[in-house]
C-alpha cells in the first residue's frame, strides 16, 4: 500500500460496482432530459470521468471550480471558475466527491439555482453525515457510499494536493496530518 495510507476503505472494485449501479438509476432518470452534468473541481475529476461513462443518455459536461477562503469574520466560498453553459431551463446534475460539512454543496446549489435551471440534483460519491454543520438541511439525491468520520484520500480526494491519483479510497494515517 502507498506510504501514509492506514487502510483501504473502498476498493477499486467496490467503487466501480457502485458507479455502475448509480449509472443505471441516473440513465433512467435523465433518459430524455439532456442534463448538464456539473463537476465541482478538483476532487471530483476521477469520479466524474467514471460516472459519466455509466450514464447512457445524451448529456453535456461542465465544471465549476470553487475554493474556500478565510475572511476576518467568517469563512466562505469563492468561485475560481464558473460553468460555461447557459443552464436556464436545463436539468442540472451536480457531481461531487464528498459531502462533508455541507459548505461547498450549499454554496454550489445556491449559485446554480440563481441561473434558473429547470432542476438541480446532487450525486456525491461519498457522504460523511456526522460532519454536517448544524443548520445545513440540503440532502444529496444520490449517494455512492456513506462513510464514517475519517479523513480519506484517493480516487480524486487529496491531502495537501497529494494522493488524488490512488485508484481506491483510503484512510490517511493520522501522523501524516498531525506532523
Ligand atoms: P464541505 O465541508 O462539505 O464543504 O467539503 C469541502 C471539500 O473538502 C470537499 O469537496 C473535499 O474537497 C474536501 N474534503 C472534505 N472531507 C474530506 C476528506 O475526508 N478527504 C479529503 N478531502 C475532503
Ligand atoms: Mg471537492
Amino acid at each position: 500500500m502507498e506510504q501514509g495510507i492506514d487502510k483501504i476503505l473502498l476498493t477499486e472494485e467496490q467503487i466501480q460496482t457502485r458507479i455502475r449501479e448509480l449509472g443505471a438509476v441516473l440513465t433512467a432518470e435523465y433518459a430524455d432530459k439532456n442534463p448538464v452534468i456539473v463537476g465541482v473541481l478538483k476532487g471530483v475529476v476521477v469520479f466524474y470521468a467514471d460516472m459519466i461513462r455509466q450514464i447512457k443518455a445524451p448529456c453535456q459536461i461542465d465544471f465549476m471550480w470553487i475554493s474556500s477562503y478565510k475572511g476576518t469574520v467568517s469563512s466562505g466560498m469563492t468561485i475560481r471558475q464558473d460553468i460555461s453553459a447557459d443552464i436556464r431551463g436545463r436539468h442540472v446534475l451536480i457531481l461531487e466527491d464528498i459531502y462533508d460539512t455541507g459548505n461547498s454543496l450549499t454554496f454550489t446549489v445556491e449559485h446554480l439555482l440563481a441561473k434558473e435551471p429547470a432542476s438541480v440534483k446532487i450525486c456525491t460519491l461519498l457522504d460523511k453525515p456526522e460532519r454536517r454543520k448544524p443548520g445545513i438541511t440540503l440532502q444529496a439525491d444520490y449517494v455512492g457510499f456513506t462513510i464514517p468520520n475519517e479523513f480519506v484520500v484517493g480516487y480524486g480526494l487529496d491531502y495537501n494536493e497529494q494522493y488524488r491519483n490512488l485508484p481506491y479510497v483510503g484512510i490517511l494515517k493520522p501522523e501524516v496530518y498531525e506532523k
